[in-house]
């Protein structure tokens, strides 16, 4: 049996940016509340000739070079997205023709804010069971256009962007386990209706709603709960981590998962203040931020965590 391995990470993000100044002068909120309560202060945002797919094909098409890959040796993509170019084909689909090449096995992962750490976690049961060798696992989000810029509680929060890995067979272990979890029961509090049948019955078109105090209060402790199993379940103590890199929902969330762990905050890989929440990209991005500027080397072990609409949560104990 196989491991997987990173081998190679990549991302991108839009060139326009919105600061939180923006919203002061179209909504009644201030860039203080904003920072404040979710440490968020700029986002990016596509440009309209750009969509889930071209981001997801920059962010891949780095990860490939970091990699030492060409395109046509992947047999294996797998895009976590809640914003997807089309309802179908998938945007792993139309993000395969980009890159140029076609025949293998190629779906997009619907787990909204955990859509990249899902991915991961079937991409690694797939190379560990012989069904791939070289995959890519991408997180990539048009927020923008899912969200409604007159929803004071949505619009400030989320970013647009894509991360990407490469993930080989190896003989080196890589990914140590991964761990994915799921209550219904929570639908109504963060959702996108579907967009076709609203707009046959009113002509809107679907946009995310969040009640955001409630998601967070089962966030902080779905969080903390699925810290201790990953370390559990690799009977390893919380002093073996050397990174935290968590899905960047809102500051105050990532700082109490970090204590749960024991870990400074020097210690945990940090982009909500420029990129606010992208969503399933929100993981890639920050791992390849932290590989690319030289703090997570290799060797080190690497802890990744998402929570979102669903309820949808997982995480990846990864050595780098
Ligand atoms: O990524 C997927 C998972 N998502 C999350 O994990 C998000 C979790 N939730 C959060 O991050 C936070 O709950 C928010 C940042 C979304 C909101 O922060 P909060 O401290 O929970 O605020 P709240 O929802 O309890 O609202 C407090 C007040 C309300 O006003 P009243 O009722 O007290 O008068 C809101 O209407 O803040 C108001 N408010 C705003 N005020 C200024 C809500 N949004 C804004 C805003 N600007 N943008």
């Amino acid at each position: 049996m196989f491991n997987a391995k990173i081998t190679g990470t990549g991302s991108y993000l839009p060139e326009k940016i919105v600061t939180n100044k923006y919203f002061e002068s179209i909504l009644d909120t201030s860039d203080e509340w904003i920072y404040a309560r979710t440490g968020i202060k700029q986002r990016h945002v596509i440009a309209e000739h750009e969509s889930t797919s071209s981001m997801a094909e920059i962010a891949a098409n780095n990860a490939l070079q970091a990699a030492g890959v060409d395109a046509s040796e992947i047999d294996l993509i797998i895009v976590g997205t809640s914003s997807p170019d089309r309802v179908f084909p998938s945007t792993a689909c139309i993000l395969q023709n980009k890159l140029g090449t076609k025949g293998g096995a190629a779906f997009d992962v619907q787990a909204a804010c955990s859509g990249f750490v899902y991915a991961l976690g079937i991409a690694n049961q797939f190379i560990k069971a012989g069904g791939a060798k070289k995959a890519l696992v991408i997180g990539a989000e048009a927020n923008s256009r899912i969200l409604d810029y007159s929803d004071r509680n949505t619009c400030v929060i989320f970013g647009d962007g894509a991360g990407a890995v490469v993930l080989e067979a190896s003989e080196e272990p890589g990914i140590l386990s991964t761990h994915m979890h799921s209550d219904g029961q929570y639908q109504d509090l963060l959702y996108v209706n579907n967009p076709i049948k609203d707009q046959k019955h009113d002509g809107d078109q679907a946009f995310m709603t969040m009640q955001g105090n409630d998601v967070y209060k089962v966030a902080v402790k779905t969080l903390s709960r699925i810290v201790d199993e990953t370390l559990e379940a690799n009977k390893l103590l919380k002093s073996d981590v050397d990174w935290l890199i968590p899905h960047q929902a809102n500051i105050r969330i990532i700082s109490s998962v970090a204590k749960k762990l024991n870990m400074p905050m020097e210690r945990v890989v940090l982009t909500i203040e420029n990129q606010g929440n992208t969503s399933a990209a929100s993981v890639p991005l920050a791992l390849d931020q932290a590989v690319r500027d030289g703090r997570v080397k290799k060797g080190e072990i690497v802890l990744m965590e998402a929570f979102g609409g669903g309820f949808v949560w997982g995480s990846a104990l990864v050595k780098m």
